[in-house]
């Protein structure tokens, strides 16, 4: 989604948060369990956690500190190509992890599941590697928007078709710091 792509710093910034969808308690909430669950099951077993940036930097970061077993942590950047008519992707990886990693259990987190496109691309390429494992964890799901066939194997939060900002989620490349989630407002005099 391009929403205000061109845009300065906006004078309606407050305005634009429309409603808290999750709140900070919420969130840390599913992840001390999410946090939990990884830890009992990858115990004893080589773990790398890849985040895909920008967007699941926070999630990433707070993620891991809730994990009480070894862990790596592994970076990767794309960037995507999809033709308006065609389901067939290109993602071009722009930075990649430096592990090797057919010696791990790989999950992949993620900020959120929209089309499916970016993330089905990637999936695909760190299979291609043969992982030990590979699995997906997502801290939000956009089931109705979905235009590949792409499940995470876990979702912390399922969520309506809305544009939603914070906890690194962007649009335009702000909002991203804000602690919780939230409904952004797209209103239609703005729209571009
Ligand atoms: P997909 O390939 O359509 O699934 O795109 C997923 C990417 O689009 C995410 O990693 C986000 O960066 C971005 N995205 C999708 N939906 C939203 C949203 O509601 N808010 C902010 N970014 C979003
Ligand atoms: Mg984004």
């Amino acid at each position: 989604m391009d929403i205000n792509e061109n845009a300065v710093f906006p004078e309606d910034y407050a305005d634009r948060i429309k409603r808290v969808l999750i709140t900070e308690r919420e969130i840390k909430a599913a992840l001390e369990a999410e946090g939990e669950r990884i830890s009992r099951e990858f115990e004893g077993k080589p773990l790398l956690l890849v985040s895909v940036l920008k967007g699941s930097f926070i999630f990433l970061a707070d993620l891991c500190r809730e994990i009480t077993i070894p862990c790596e942590i592994g970076f990767m950047a794309a960037q995507s190509y999809f033709g308006g008519t065609t389901s067939a992707g290109k993602v071009e990886i722009t930075y990649d992890i430096k592990q090797d990693i057919s010696r791990y259990h790989v999950v992949i987190v993620e900020d959120i599941i929209d089309t499916g496109r970016t993330l089905k691309e990637i999936v695909d390429i760190l299979r291609g590697r043969n992982p030990l494992s590979l699995s997906v964890v997502t801290l939000l799901d956009k089931p109705e928007r979905r235009e590949v066939e792409l499940n995470p194997d876990r979702a912390l939060f399922t969520i309506p078709d809305h544009f939603v900002i914070g906890y690194g989620l962007d649009c335009g490349e702000l909002y991203r710091n804000l602690p919780y989630i939230a409904e952004y407002d797209i209103s239609p005099e703005s729209d571009q």
